[in-house]
């Protein structure tokens, strides 16, 4: 390993910043040697914080419906072969009390962007979640709305809000979404989710078609600059129904050298070990969580509609009961000296 990437690398975990020409270096530089190291002081720092716990979140997929054409994305509005589905008030529920009785003290409700969950619905729906398990968070990640809307479900006491701000830079924003989306309101809508007192979360794929390592350097510049409490990023994978069915897979080496680096950024962060990289490699989210990562998001959405959330192929989808799901991961969370919580699992400050 070249000496100016070591320097690079003692830099960041001192100061916590680097220049974007200095992210750009050390990921164009990076080398199993590199990622060692980065590894080895992600790990450190968050033990520091974390111990060797991971908190675990339970995925709840509300909606496939969506009204967006994301050229990446399996349910976007222009897949005609997705059949679309949206839970019942009653099967989301369901799937909480499930969760709860499974340990998750955090629910996700994520879903495509679905004009049919107006703010009155999911704030009744949140409301009642709060209610029943009061010792809970709410996670939404529903994608963007006004700020008005962020702010109604905030009362209704949802917790923390997740949306990938996808890429950090504008030219390649719009290589990835039709003309009607805008990186300006994508950011837009980060901040207002900021403003209102959500903790925030972030994130982008890796490998994503027309990344390059200027565009990886601006998405670890925007995150040392928003300091987002959350951040969620995994490898692309091509759904053959998309705009980048013929783009290549992301890679489980570049992710896991990002998340070191992410850790290293920000050492208190709630970073996932993504099920996207779970789907790429058997060993994926332990791979994850040695680099750093401290959140898994098992799948509590009801077996039925499970597979027709596929983002993308091949999408880790274990048939098995969630009770199950849970115990494999266990075992092999335990098996690489960490340890799964029942937690809510908020940011350490
Ligand atoms: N590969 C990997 N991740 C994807 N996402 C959407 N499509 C894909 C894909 N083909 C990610 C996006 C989105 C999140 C919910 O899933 O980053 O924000």
């Amino acid at each position: 390993m070249n000496n100016a990437v070591l320097d690079l690398i003692e830099k960041l975990e001192k100061q916590r910043s680097l220049t974007l020409d200095e992210y750009e270096y050390l990921i164009e530089n990076r080398s199993e040697e590199a990622y060692e190291v980065l590894r080895k002081k992600a790990e450190a720092v968050r033990k520091k914080i974390y111990s060797n716990e991971v908190y675990i979140r339970g995925l709840i997929e509300i909606s496939n419906i969506c009204k967006n054409d994301c050229y990446y994305c399996g349910i976007r509005a222009g897949n005609r072969k997705c059949e679309r589905y949206r839970l019942t008030d009653e099967q989301i529920f369901s799937c909480c009390e499930q969760g709860y009785k499974l340990g998750f003290r955090t629910f996700v409700m994520q879903g495509g962007e679905d004009a049919w969950f107006t703010d009155e619905r999911l704030c009744k729906i949140i409301g009642r979640i709060k209610a029943l398990y009061p010792d809970c968070a709410v996670t939404l990640s529903l994608g963007e709305r006004s700020k008005e809307s962020y702010k109604k479900l905030f009362e209704a006491g949802a917790d923390r809000y997740l949306l990938r701000h996808e890429t950090a830079d504008k030219e390649h924003y719009q290589k990835l979404h039709p003309q009607n989306m805008s990186f300006e309101n994508r950011l837009e809508c980060l901040k207002n989710l900021k403003e209102i007192g959500y903790q925030v979360g972030c994130g982008f794929m890796v490998d994503s078609p027309y990344q390059t390592n200027r565009t990886i350097a601006k998405d670890l510049k925007f995150i040392e600059e928003f300091q987002p409490d959350m951040c969620g990023i995994g490898p692309f994978v091509p759904h053959k129904e998309s705009v980048f069915a013929n783009h290549p897979q992301g890679t489980v080496e570049l992710t896991c050298h990002l998340l070191s680096i992410i850790r290293l950024i920000k050492p208190n962060i709630l970073l996932p070990s993504t099920t996207a990289l779970g789907t790429i490699d058997p060993d994926g989210r332990e791979k994850g969580i040695l680099s750093g990562a401290n959140v898994v998001m098992p799948n509590l959405s009801p077996e039925e509609t499970r597979d027709k959330y596929e983002l993308y192929n091949n999408k880790l989808t274990t048939g098995a009961e969630a009770a199950l799901q849970r115990n494999a991961l266990m075992g092999k969370t335990e098996k690489i000296g960490y340890k799964i919580v029942t937690a809510k699992g908020d940011i350490k400050k």
